[in-house]
């Protein structure tokens, strides 16, 4: 298969070590992985953003490799952006991480500066800098970030995996597979919304709903949705691909009228007139959201926004919605965020607002990258991202209640589920 690869000089250049046995191995992985995956070729990139930041992901072994590179002269070969870390580096004590953990995710920290990543430690690098161009390649990882800048941006990616993202990050170079080829990018199967409000989208819970509901029938098929009622903003097309890809697979879905490879669905299914066609009505978000409702209790022991990161705009909303209100005293209200939104957020006095009505904003990372532990096993979250519903139960043992924003803040403020259930 390797011989009918085509091999540029860049490549030949990369092999021979000339910059670096680093660069040399990252190449030698990248060329194995092609072979794998059966591509012709590999396309250059101008920007990159790396999955495998947080100690929980890769461990001591994935940070010996970050090591072995960087001791090896590798360094980023185009501007690489990166995801949440295990702890705020800024105030990590105040989330139950023990010395000894920190420790070990400084260091994997480190050999990734040693990189020169940008250090954003987001898994949202299209609020703050890294935003791809319309029809752009890139080097990407992160299910979420995949799917929001193929199908929202219309930039080419695929969901590398952990450390084959690092490879591509210091070589330029990405295998040209999967979502790269422009014939993969059609539409595989039809999702008609029917009987929807005109205002039932407002929220970003119906859109976790929905993207969880897609993504699990889809599974890696290209989801098409038509109907979606009324407008649908860049948040809210964040929850939608971080539920997708939790749900299933999903790593490019298209909104007739919405996403920019879906002007109509003659151009989101690439002219193809065959394909699989579900209906969905207001019903099956209703019975999607009780599935993944686990909790029985409706005293509330967490209220957990951020997942992927809030937006500058977001944060605003909740400092606006919590007005004077406070956090209850036996309820934590977890707001996840990067540190340059954070930054903005502190200059506008948002930061204020939320931390004096009780609220906990953590920088640089999110819980489920923080430290393991049975301190969560079995408690209560309310929350309005697919994601989080799909993880917390099997990462940290926890009961989900699905909310709308305003429904997760009266909770956090009452400590109880509102009475007549939440929307
Ligand atoms: Fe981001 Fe952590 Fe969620 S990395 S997408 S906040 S699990």
């Amino acid at each position: 298969m390797v011989n009918r690869m085509e091999k540029t000089a860049l490549i030949d250049e990369l092999l021979q070590g000339q910059r670096g046995t680093g660069v040399q191995y990252a190449m030698e992985i990248l060329l194995k992985m092609g072979e794998l995956y059966g591509v012709r070729r590999f396309l250059p990139v101008q920007r990159a953003h790396i999955d495998a930041a947080a100690y929980t992901t890769i461990w001591d072994a994935g940070r010996e490799f970050i090591e072995f590179l960087v001791d090896n002269n590798a360094r980023v070969a185009v501007p690489t952006t990166i995801n949440p870390i295990s702890r705020d580096r800024c105030n990590w004590r105040a989330h139950g991480i023990s010395e000894a953990f920190a420790l070990k995710s400084e260091r994997l920290e480190t050999a990734y500066l040693r990189l020169g990543v940008i250090p954003t430690w987001t898994c949202a690098p299209y609020q703050c800098m890294n935003v791809p161009a319309f029809g752009e390649v890139v080097s990407w990882s992160e299910s979420n970030a995949v799917n929001f800048v193929n199908s929202v941006l219309g930039a080419r990616a695929e969901r590398l995996p952990d450390l084959l993202d690092v490879c591509c990050a210091v070589t330029g170079l990405v295998p040209e597979y999967g979502l790269y080829l422009q014939e993969n990018r059609a539409g595989d199967i039809l999702f008609d919304l029917e009987n929807f409000p005109e205002d039932s989208f407002q929220d970003s819970v119906m859109f976790a709903l929905l993207g969880y509901l897609v993504g699990e029938i889809a599974i890696n098929r290209v989801p098409v949705i038509r109907g979606l009622p009324g407008k649908a903003n860049r948040d809210q097309l964040k929850a939608l691909s971080a539920a997708a890809a939790s749900g299933g697979a999903t790593a490019l879905f298209h909104i007739i009228g919405v996403t920019p490879e879906a002007h109509t669905l003659e151009e989101a299914f690439q002219g193809r007139t065959e394909y699989p066609r579900i209906i969905l009505h207001p019903d099956d978000l209703l019975r999607m959201q009780r599935r993944l409702n686990t909790a029985e209790q409706k005293q509330v022991d967490m209220v957990l926004l951020g997942c992927p990161h809030l937006s500058f705009t977001e944060l605003q909303m909740v400092a606006e919605t919590l007005g004077r209100q406070h956090v209850h005293e036996n309820t934590q209200l977890w707001l996840q965020t990067s540190h340059t939104i954070y930054e903005m957020a502190r200059i506008a006095g948002i930061i204020d607002i939320l931390e004096q009505a009780g609220a906990l904003v953590i920088r640089d990372s999110c819980l489920m990258e923080m430290e393991y532990s049975d301190r969560w096993r079995g408690k209560h979250f309310v929350t309005d991202s697919g994601k989080v519903a799909q993880y917390a139960p099997a990462i940290n043992g926890a009961r989900i209640t699905m909310a709308s924003l305003p429904d997760c803040i009266r909770a956090a403020v009452a400590g109880r589920l509102p009475e007549g259930g939440t929307t």
